[in-house]
């Protein structure tokens, strides 16, 4: 944090609105406080060098706050949030917290929120409308709204104006500040608002709670340079910032020695890391060689953009052994034009050449993918052309979205002639081909033996152990409780749509592991 900010964080914290239910009061906050989002500053992409803080301390004067009270998370979103969330455990632990499931026991409940597409923040605005009879017979509870949808200056706005009920918001940026914000949130009877809109640090030793001790995330990098012109995460989550690879390693070390067998490591573009280093040539080839060599089962990322996934990598991730044979690349289109005003900066042309070239030293790839339908002025035959792609790469599965306009991204303000009712059609015709393109996929495994990693319990039947094979692949099985969190040898009796059946094997020792 630079002195500029900290100032900035105080004023926030000093400055409440008075009464938050009027328009006066709120643009009167709006003009008086740096600390109010601002997408116009969260485009800004300066030349600031990132600081890294190794020393994340919580203030003696906050400890115990949290004696005899109970905290509860709502995680909407991406993976970042969810690990977003186990850092905010981890602080309210050492703030002297309990966890709880309970709306109604609950001292303290923060939903973490998501601003990807229009129905994640009207599900958040719907469910802080539900909390607001809980508030109003326990006044001391405390309601705090955080993560992608805090950043928005209208959701800001909107809160303020209509949701009363809400005590503290805070933003992407700031959530290592939760114990100053819970402080302040008691000592006042006002809104607590603490949003950067900029922040250029890396902040280390954060407090995690890991949901789960088998499968951990690691954050490799921060925020998105890409302003795809639909998007609104690189006003949200900042500019990109790498964690150090010292650190990163370290990280995954100490997860391995704890026991985890499976690491998702985590940025909205992981290919661009290391690009912000200005010292060394480090990149994610370079990562992912030296985590190679760690004592872990699996090791996966996500997200990969298309633009900088480049052959290095493509070189370290063939040599496999931890390295899973799965790679999740959003396409987002199989038209070059729509990929053109996307602002993607590939065409359909040379993401199949990727494909290609990934292919060729990975034969045994799984390829997932993300597709938007409906973009502002998609045509029928733009739209043919994704589905073309989707069965000229034969995607294994893929997450498909209406295109969703998000205020103060570019695309919000262009014109858009396709009507509602075609986009959801079209939407219908690519989930069929994805459902047929994932049965396809699943059947190759029908009578096969594979590797899973046990979860636990199936979420639809408590009879049955859930897990995942390297290429994530649902299957579900019949087994021993103990096997939980074990690699196991899994026989494939049917494959269905979207899930594998099977029977338990053997499960494998640990020395057994590596390919
Ligand atoms: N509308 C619809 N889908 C979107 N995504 C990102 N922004 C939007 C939007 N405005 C999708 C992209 C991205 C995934 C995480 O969410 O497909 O890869
Ligand atoms: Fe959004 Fe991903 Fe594009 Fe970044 S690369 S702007 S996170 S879609």
């Amino acid at each position: 944090m630079n002195e500029e900010q900290r100032l900035a964080s105080q004023q926030a914290i000093n400055s409440k609105s008075s009464s938050a239910n009027t328009e006066k009061d709120y643009s009167k906050y709006f003009q008086s406080t740096y600390t109010a989002p601002s997408l116009k500053d969260a485009k800004k992409r300066g030349k600031e060098e990132i600081q890294y803080h190794k020393d994340f301390n919580i203030d003696e004067q906050f400890m115990g706050m949290g004696t005899g009270r109970k905290f509860l998370i709502r995680t909407y979103g991406c993976q970042m949030n969810e690990h977003d969330t186990e850092v905010m455990a981890g602080i309210f632990l050492q703030l002297g917290y309990e966890p709880t499931e309970n709306v109604e026991e609950a001292n303290v409940i923060l939903m973490n929120t998501c601003a990807i597409r229009e129905n994640a923040e009207n599900r958040v605005f719907g469910e802080l409308g539900h909390l607001k009879p809980l508030k109003l017979k326990n006044p001391d509870l405390l309601i705090g709204v955080c993560g992608c949808m805090s950043q928005e200056e209208a959701v800001v706005k909107k809160i303020l104006k209509t949701y009363n009920q809400v005590d503290m918001i805070f933003g992407t940026h700031n959530i290592h500040r939760l114990p100053e914000i819970l402080n302040e949130a008691y000592l006042s009877k006002e809104m607590v608002i603490e949003v950067w809109s900029k922040e250029g640090d890396v902040i280390e030793n954060l407090p995690k709670v890991r949901k789960g001790n088998t499968k951990a995330w690691v954050n490799i990098m921060y925020g998105c340079d890409k302003f795809c012109t639909y998007c609104i995460v690189p006003y949200t989550r900042g500019k990109e910032r790498s964690r150090l690879p010292e650190d990163i390693i370290q990280e995954v070390r100490s997860l391995a020695s704890q026991g985890y067998q499976e690491i998702t490591l985590l940025g909205q573009n992981v290919n661009a890391y290391g690009k912000d280093f200005e010292n060394r040539q480090y990149r994610l080839s370079h990562l992912m060689d030296d985590l190679r060599k760690i004592d872990i089962p699996r090791i996966r990322f996500t997200t990969s953009h298309p633009r900088d996934f480049d052959d290095a990598l493509i070189d370290v991730l063939a040599q496999k052994g931890n390295l899973v044979e799965h790679i999740h690349l959003p396409v987002q289109s199989g038209s070059s034009d729509m990929l053109k005003i996307m602002a993607r900066k590939y065409t359909r042309e040379s993401y199949l050449e990727l494909v290609r070239k990934i292919r060729a030293k990975m034969p045994d790839v799984a390829l997932t993918t993300d597709i938007i339908v409906g973009f502002p002025n998609e045509t029928e035959e733009q739209f043919e052309e994704t589905l073309s792609l989707y069965k000229e790469v034969g995607f294994e599965m893929a997450y498909t979205y209406i295109y969703s306009a998000r205020a103060g991204t570019p695309a919000a303000k262009m014109q858009d002639n396709v009507p509602l009712e075609v986009k959801k059609d079209r939407l219908q015709r690519l989930n069929a081909v994805v459902n047929e393109y994932c049965g396809k996929a699943l059947k190759k495994y029908d009578g096969e033996i594979v590797e899973v990693l046990v979860e636990g319990e199936s979420k639809r039947n408590p009879d049955v152990l859930a897990g995942y094979t390297r290429k994530n692949k649902l299957v579900n099985f019949k087994a021993p409780k103990e096997v939980t969190g074990k690699l196991a040898k899994v026989k494939v009796t049917e494959a269905k749509t979207w899930s594998l059946s099977g029977e338990l094997v053997e499960v494998i020792a640990s020395e057994e592991v590596k390919v």
